[in-house]
């Protein structure tokens, strides 16, 4: 037997989908929550607003979703080690995130995905924007799917995260909200084009804050094609855009999408709660 649908599942254009009909606080029954998933699975992204929950029963929902990968390299919220803090103080000028990447992808076992809650807004901006990596794929001429299906690359947290990266001398800035520079270790070599743990679809997945060259290829010979793949995924009509208020939600999978987050609200506070979930080992799509 089929049950009735239970929540509202609505298209935000070519990736993501806005959810009514569902109260995270109040909790959800397991029909629910498998609808909620199977949304997810389908369109790489989804939003919901106007929940209102406290730090520990955002853990409760994430732990749904699967074991906790905690950041190494964010500041934790206060009294709550799970969730890492993403925060732009008036005063500071550079934001987290705000180059287009997927979380975690220099782990040899990258994250599933990542829940952001929205805590305090900027009156205006602070915006997230998604792109959708199966469409990027989709969109490749023939020859060059065949080109890339048999690549990979070499990811790092080490040039983003680690000594290198100048974190921990910039007291004013990033410094205050990013550290454990010595953690800075993870490498990880995953395929160019992956089958999709849970959809099966190929997806594009390479992303410029982590990968650092094509394995095999020189820094100089990788640059050009990484450059035109990164140029290709975020094509505006791969893209939808978000715009918080206090207490809206975004669940994304980092295997179907890359993100972005806005800087264009200097002088005031954006602070989220985001919890990332872990993930499986990626496996090239290999064509029939
Ligand atoms: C992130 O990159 O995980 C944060 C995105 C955001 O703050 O909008």
């Amino acid at each position: 037997m089929t049950l009735p649908t239970s929540i509202d599942v609505i298209p935000t254009g070519t990736v993501g989908a806005m959810i009514d009909g569902v109260d995270i606080a109040a909790g959800l029954d397991d029909q629910q929550f498998t609808e909620l998933r199977e949304a997810f699975i389908e369109h790489g992204v989804i939003f919901l607003r106007d929940q209102h929950i406290t730090p520990d029963q955002h853990v409760e929902f994430a732990h749904r979703w699967g074991e906790i990968n905690v950041n190494r390299f964010f500041r934790p919220v206060d009294g709550h080690p799970l969730i890492a803090e993403v925060r732009k103080d008036p005063g500071q000028t550079r934001n987290i995130g705000a180059d287009w990447h997927t979380d975690h992808s220099y782990d040899q076992i990258p994250a599933l995905g990542s829940i952001l809650y929205a805590r305090v807004v900027p009156p205006t901006g602070g915006d997230t924007l998604f792109t959708n990596m199966y469409r990027a794929y989709e969109t490749l001429s023939d020859g060059m799917k065949d080109t890339l299906h048999r690549l990979s690359a070499d990811h790092s947290s080490r040039h983003q995260f680690g000594s290198l990266a100048n974190i921990e001398g910039d007291t004013h800035d990033i410094g205050t909200r990013l550290g454990n520079a010595e953690a800075a270790t993870q490498d990880a070599v995953h395929p160019v084009v992956i089958r999709h743990p849970l959809s099966g679809r190929p997806a594009l997945y390479v992303n410029s804050d982590f990968v650092l060259r094509l394995t095999g290829w020189t820094d100089e010979e990788s640059e050009p094609l990484l450059a035109q793949l990164y140029a290709h995924a975020v094509r505006e009509e791969f893209q939808y855009r978000f715009s918080w208020e206090v207490g809206s939600m975004a669940i994304w999978d980092n295997r179907a999408t890359l993100h972005v987050a806005a800087n264009d609200y200097q002088g005031e506070l954006r602070l989220m709660h985001r919890i990332t979930i872990e993930g499986e080992a990626l496996e090239p799509f290999v064509p029939a």
